[in-house]
């Protein structure tokens, strides 16, 4: 196993001010989404918020080739769709918006899920029962307690409401680099993996399936989908571990 990176403090202070930069574009994609608007509408307004702070650049452009700002994964896709003019949302839709900033030499990561419109009681459901898969994976950090305890919570969460974690994607250390240790699975056993220690910093990203959980990747090499054609949900938060807990970054 590498090593996790600990921040100092003056690290942490340029991981906050990425996350205010990141938390302010996906507040304008929250405002932004609706029917009737292409993911690569969003993806350029997410790219001129970025680059109107000085130093700040898109974390995930050019990230293995990666060739966009954010990854907008619509309905059954899972993680990594490519924003592009012919992807228009409807009502009904559901998509994650994940997002990365590079600010001060550090990345900071997150991503939401948005209803578009009216969607089915049950889709709504899903979506919030992922969305507390995270804020009860969160409970579980601080110093001492293990990478597991996140994963067993987010498998706890995400199974006893009936649904999936996607097991093939994970949460991962975030900071100099976009993916760093530890790897953070999305299921898990409580008291195993690395320890955590204040400074850390974690992308904590619960992704789960309505379906089975089991996901294909398309032909462009980077959308994930579900393989059975169920509806997927993503929510992430960049945290730093503290002696009592957690910061959100963002
Ligand atoms: N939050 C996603 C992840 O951690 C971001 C993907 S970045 C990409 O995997 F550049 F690879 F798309
Ligand atoms: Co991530």
């Amino acid at each position: 196993m590498g090593r996790i990176p600990i921040k100092t403090s003056e690290e942490l202070q340029a991981m906050r001010e990425g996350g205010v930069i990141l938390k302010e574009v996906l507040d304008a994609m929250e405002r932004a989404v609706r029917p009737g608007i292409s993911t690569l509408e969003l993806d350029k307004l997410a790219e001129s918020l970025i680059l109107r702070h000085a130093g700040a650049r898109p974390g995930f452009k050019g990230y293995h080739g990666y060739p966009a700002t954010l990854c907008t994964s619509i309905n059954e896709e899972v993680v990594h769709g490519i924003p592009s003019a012919d992807r228009i949302l409807k009502e009904g839709d559901i998509i994650g918006v994940d997002c990365g900033v590079l600010y001060k030499g550090f990345y900071t990561d997150a991503c939401r899920t948005f209803l578009i419109g009216a969607v089915t009681p049950e889709v709504s459901y899903f979506v919030k029962i992922t969305k507390k898969s995270l804020q009860e994976a969160l409970k579980a950090v601080k110093a001492g307690a293990y990478v597991g305890d996140i994963s067993a919570v987010i498998q706890k969460i995400l199974e006893m409401y009936g649904f999936s974690p996607v097991i093939e994607c994970t949460g991962h250390g975030v900071g100099r680099a976009l993916h760093e240790e530890p790897e953070i699975l999305n299921a898990g056993v409580k008291g195993t993996g690395p320890q955590l220690k204040a400074g850390m910093t974690l992308a904590i990203e619960p992704i789960a399936s309505m379906g089975t959980g089991e996901v294909e990747t398309l032909g462009d090499k980077w959308t994930i989908v579900t393989a059975d054609g169920a509806l997927s949900a993503h929510f992430e938060h960049t945290v730093a571990v503290t002696e009592k807990g957690h910061e959100i970054i963002v």
